[in-house]
């Protein structure tokens, strides 16, 4: 057995508001403890999106009253509202800005726009950008025009990943995520998966991912789930199918297996989703809250019934090494023998 700090995924979509038909507080943070995380931090992208105090302040009480363990909302930002980042500021831990189309944003910034961010946004607060190719470049430049942290979500190209390490050698203040996604997927599951293996941004070819892996022990310094919930009818409907998958509860068992198979160390693991999340977004130290984890049990994913309200994973049937025993979340098992316990607030 082996006992290792609760875990945070700093980068999932929990649907609340407008889209209870994928997810909501309940599933999705039980989906999170049954996969070892104990805090999240969830994303703006909602309908509404997360654009102002209000909606912020609502969202960040509910997840509160209505989740099974830590939620932190990131606060968003459209070229029409910028002038609610001043309050958002003081209020949320860090801001989410979309610089390519994804799902619920198709808006673009200009240079101006961007610019007006990176400086009315908090300097000690990250500043969270989904950037993909040319959006990169851009990315990196707000950090060093700025002086401003940035932090690049879902890295996912050699090219990219490639850029970012150069752009830290700088000793600009980059830090970036890689998902589960990217590391164990490549394009062939994509023509295999069909609309369950679409997600922004697209599974890419094997030199990509052996680039992840290289940078892993150094350039990245988290894993995020970007879990992303549509549900099985959204996603197979030919005319608008959603961009996105699951990860929760596939995220940990799919590194105990990496684990196991030493392409990564469980030091490492720590570090990847629990103290470079704490350091990077500044989060409080949950205390009393700890995983058990036996390293050495055998199964298939998903081997039970999945918690997320979509109820379908890009990774069944993939052979895993490695299972979590239990979890306690501030004093109190939460999970154990692959039950939820005790969630009793
Ligand atoms: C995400 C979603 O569904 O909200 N989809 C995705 O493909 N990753 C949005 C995002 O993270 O870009
Ligand atoms: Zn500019
Ligand atoms: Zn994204
Ligand atoms: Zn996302």
């Amino acid at each position: 057995m082996v006992r290792i700090p609760g875990l945070i995924d700093a980068h999932v979509h929990l649907r609340v508001p407008g889209g209870k038909q994928k997810e909501n507080f309940t599933s999705g943070t039980a989906a999170a403890l049954a996969g070892g995380f104990t805090m999240l931090m969830a994303m703006p992208n909602t309908q509404p999106p997360l654009n102002t105090i209000d909606l912020w302040r609502d969202t960040q009480a509910r997840a509160e009253r209505e989740g099974l363990c830590e939620v932190v909302h990131f606060a968003g930002v459209d070229p029409s509202s910028l002038n609610h980042l001043g309050e958002l500021g003081q209020v949320a831990p860090a801001l989410k800005v979309y610089l390519d189309e994804t799902y619920n944003q198709t808006q673009g910034f200009d240079h101006t726009a961007l610019d007006a961010i990176a400086e009315s946004w908090p300097r000690n607060k990250v500043l969270a950008l989904h950037a993909e190719g040319e959006s990169i470049a851009i990315a990196i430049s707000l950090s060093a025009k700025h002086r401003r942290p940035v932090h690049i979500c879902h890295v996912s190209r050699e090219k990219d990943i490639e850029r970012i390490a150069l752009a830290k050698r700088e000793g600009l203040p980059v830090t970036c995520e890689v998902t589960p996604h990217h590391l164990f997927l490549t394009r062939s599951d994509a023509d295999r998966l069909g609309p369950l293996g679409d997600m922004r941004p697209t599974l890419a070819g094997q030199r990509d991912v052996d680039a992840l892996w290289a940078h892993l022990g150094t350039t990245i310094d988290m894993i995020a789930s970007d879990h992303a919930p549509h549900t099985l009818k959204e996603k197979n409907d030919p005319d608008s199918s959603p961009p996105g998958v699951p990860g929760l509860e596939s995220t940990l068992p799919l590194l105990l297996t990496a684990v196991s198979q030493k392409r990564l160390s469980m030091e490492r693991l720590v570090e990847l989703l629990h103290t470079n999340p704490v350091r990077v977004y500044g989060l409080r130290r949950q205390a009393d809250t700890w995983l058990e984890i036996d390293p050495h049990a055998l199964s298939t994913f998903p081997e039970y019934p999945l918690r997320t309200k979509c109820g379908w994973s890009p990774f069944s049937g993939m052979p895993i090494v490695g299972r979590l025993l239990k979890v306690v979340l501030r004093g109190r098992t939460v999970y154990a023998d692959g039950q939820l316990t005790g969630l009793q607030k």
